[in-house]
């Protein structure tokens, strides 16, 4: 049977999606070095869903191992969650960024060239958007301005992807632009577990409620765009984001070929307090804050315009805010 390699599939987006793709029936390569995940999550897939998982610990920039993957595996596309993410990292660290992120999508891209695979999803973000307009994005927006390393990969490896479509329009590709991942599969066994001191906002708010760090800073409560003056994102339950891609990979098996883009949020903000009042209340824990000054870089409000995947290929987000807030804390509880 023909497989989907992931790369990235142990960490924490990429997990959830392989256990959604395994639920579908389909057959799932993971290749990930582990640099921020753990090899138990492996496991941990196989024990949700009751099926095998062939797993690689290699890098996805070793060509060599690359390729032997897909001498090893009837490979047939290829969903890349793999890369590093701290925006903050990426200002102190830009090379470790460009290198990790660019150049290793392109080391895939040519593995796939080579053994002319060209079904391709690409984990984008709501970063790329950059500041338009009153916050929401629509993908008919041009890409922004970025404001950091980590965001530029991902607009680069946007036009990149663009261009190898505009060269050789066999190529089948997805653009999925992410808004506000949280929340966790419902078994407690995946979620996300960051290492170190977290700079989003739920692990953080998990770390606070779980007693590792004794208060949470609400960066801004004096934004005026908001209604409570703290800023708005477009917070989307991990499994929701995965079934996406099961959708967008249905997509391109119909699609002969072509480059498509999708805003993966809910189209609905919520403010950070709100998000950390419903965690409060709904798992009935403390979560002490202060507000903080303002965090450079911030963007008052973030969200998407979600009816392009809605329409072109039938995906709303389904959870809740307090879905994704129990849920979380759930994964907590199940691994203390
Ligand atoms: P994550 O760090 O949990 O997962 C990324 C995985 O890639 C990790 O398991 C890591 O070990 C692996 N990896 C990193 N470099 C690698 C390499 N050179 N070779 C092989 N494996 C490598 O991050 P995530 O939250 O699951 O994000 C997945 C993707 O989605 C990333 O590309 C990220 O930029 C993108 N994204 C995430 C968010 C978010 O808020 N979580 C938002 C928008 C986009
Ligand atoms: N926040 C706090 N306190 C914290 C952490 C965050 O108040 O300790 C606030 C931030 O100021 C922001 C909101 O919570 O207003 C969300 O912040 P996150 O860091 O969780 O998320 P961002 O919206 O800043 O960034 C996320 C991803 C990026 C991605 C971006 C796309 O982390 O990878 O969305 O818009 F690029």
């Amino acid at each position: 049977m023909k497989k989907v390699l992931v790369t990235g599939g142990t960490g924490y987006i990429g997990s959830h999606t392989v256990v959604e793709l395994l639920n579908s029936g389909k057959e799932v390569v993971i290749v990930d070095n582990l640099a921020n995940s753990k090899p138990d999550v492996v496991d941990r897939i196989k024990k949700i869903t009751g099926k095998d998982v062939k797993f690689y610990n290699i890098d996805y920039l070793d060509r060599e191992k690359l390729e032997k993957v897909f001498e090893e595996n009837e490979i047939e596309s290829v969903i890349n969650f793999a890369g590093f993410k701290a925006v903050g990292e990426s200002v102190k660290e830009p090379l470790k960024y460009y290198h990790n992120n660019v150049s290793g999508a392109i080391v895939l891209l040519e593995t796939m060239q080579k053994y002319n695979v060209k079904k391709f999803i690409f984990s984008s973000s709501a970063t790329v958007y950059g500041a338009q307009g009153n916050g929401k994005c629509i993908e008919t927006m041009k890409r922004g301005e970025t404001t950091n390393p980590y965001g530029t990969t991902k607009s680069i490896i946007e036009k990149i992807l663009e261009d190898l479509y505009f060269a050789d329009n066999e190529w089948d590709i997805a653009l999925l632009r992410y808004f506000n991942p949280v929340g966790a599969h419902e078994s407690g066994l995946i979620g996300e577990d960051p290492k170190g001191i977290p700079n989003n906002l739920m692990p953080f708010i998990m770390k606070v409620a779980n007693k590792e760090i004794d208060h949470l800073n609400i960066f801004g409560n004096d934004y005026k765009e908001t209604k409570d003056g703290t800023c708005a994102r477009d917070f989307i339950h991990v499994v929701d984001l995965a079934i996406g891609h099961i959708k967008v990979l249905d997509k391109l098996d119909k699609e002969k070929s072509g480059i498509f883009v999708y805003n993966l949020g809910t189209g609905n903000p919520y403010t950070v307090q709100e998000m950390v009042d419903t965690f409060i209340r709904v798992n009935n824990v403390d979560v002490p804050y202060v507000y903080a000054a303002r965090r450079e870089g911030d963007l008052p409000v973030l969200y998407s315009d979600a009816s392009k995947a809605k329409e072109e290929i039938g995906w709303v987000a389904k959870k809740t805010l307090e879905d994704m807030c129990r849920d979380a804390w759930n994964f907590v509880l199940k691994n203390n």
